[in-house]
């Protein structure tokens, strides 16, 4: 299906008030929907901690950009050892329903098995925290039983004021779809929460959405297909709260790991899906304006998806 089907839905859903709620629930209709989200999330959140060297055997807290529609990734830090968790997004997205059919997947054999080899916990204590977990009846009770803080929506000083200062920090997803400006922001902040020598760390994904896979997928375009385009084009399809991606390739980052002296530890990219190539001479130069640097211009699809490790030096 052409992708401005898809485009023109999302715009028109994102002038409703519960759009993104209305969008979001096509992915729910899946009959493992909770299960594959408990699953990606405790097995992302751990991936991702493990290119860290934290020591969790003391008091240590998280933070987590973009909570999104699920709670299990900040669950698993808990579970992991962290003493507090913050996690915070722009918008308020979760439902006790849902956290509570996904709960019940910590039991799982291939779930529990994924916490308890990073946890700093036994086997036992971690069965013991998912049986008081499965008994929760409110939102309030697992924040208080876990110590887990949610700001949905956040601004940076309500962060500052549950915890100046943080051990680690994470994303999923979610850098992609923050502006330029807001991002410029968001690494001065990391500059000045995350403790020294400790790590952050984000999973980055470059590609047009609207290839993604699901019944409105654009099989026809590359899955850098929206580099070809001007901001004022862009935006008019999609730059709304529902579609906005800001079309940056991982270069972006680096200079701005590079303005706030954030130290740079490792950036890996991968390719996940089948390639299908933009040329290059597409390319808008809306898109090359968005750096500073002088850009290789193959960089801007080398990579589909990525994983950002960083330090504060
Ligand atoms: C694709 S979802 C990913 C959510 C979750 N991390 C996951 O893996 O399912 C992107 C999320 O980023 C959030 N988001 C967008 N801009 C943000 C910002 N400036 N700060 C924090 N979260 C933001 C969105 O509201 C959305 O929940």
């Amino acid at each position: 299906m052409n992708w401005k089907v898809k485009a023109l839905l999302q715009k028109n859903l994102s002038t409703t008030k519960l759009g993104d709620n209305l969008n979001h629930i096509p992915a729910t209709l899946n009959k493992k929907y909770n299960y594959n989200v408990t699953l990606y999330q405790v097995h992302e959140c751990i991936r991702k901690f493990n290119y860290s060297n934290i020591n969790l055997s003391l008091n240590k807290t998280a933070l987590e950009i973009g909570t999104g529609y699920s709670l299990i990734s900040a669950i698993t830090l808990s579970l992991l050892g962290f003493e507090k968790i913050i996690t915070v997004d722009v918008t308020k997205d979760i439902r006790f329903s849902t956290l509570k059919k996904q709960i019940k997947y910590l039991s799982n054999s291939e779930i529990f098995q994924l916490i308890s080899s990073k946890s700093i916990y036994k086997k036992h204590e971690i069965t013991t925290k998912i049986n008081k977990l499965q008994k929760i009846n409110s939102l309030d009770s697992l924040f208080k039983l876990l110590n887990i803080k949610y700001l949905a929506p956040y601004s940076f000083d309500e962060i500052i004021q549950n915890s100046k200062m943080f051990d680690y920090v994470s994303s999923q997803v979610v850098l992609e779809h923050i502006p330029p400006k807001t991002l410029n922001e968001l690494f001065q902040f990391t500059k000045q929460i995350l403790r020294k020598d400790h790590f952050c760390i984000h999973t980055i994904n470059f590609i047009d959405h609207f290839a993604n896979p699901g019944f409105f997928q654009d099989k026809s375009i590359s899955e850098f297909n929206f580099l070809k385009y001007s901001d004022q084009y862009w935006n008019f399809w999609a730059g709304n709260s529902i579609a906005y991606t800001n079309r940056l390739s991982y270069i972006f980052y680096l200079e701005l790991c590079k303005k706030y002296n954030l130290n740079v530890i490792n950036f890996i990219g991968e390719n996940y899906r089948v390639r299908k190539e933009l040329n290059s001479e597409l390319i808008h130069n809306d898109i090359i304006k968005k750096y500073n640097s002088v850009i290789n211009i193959e960089d801007l699809t080398k990579y589909q998806r990525g994983t950002l490790i960083i330090t504060n030096t």
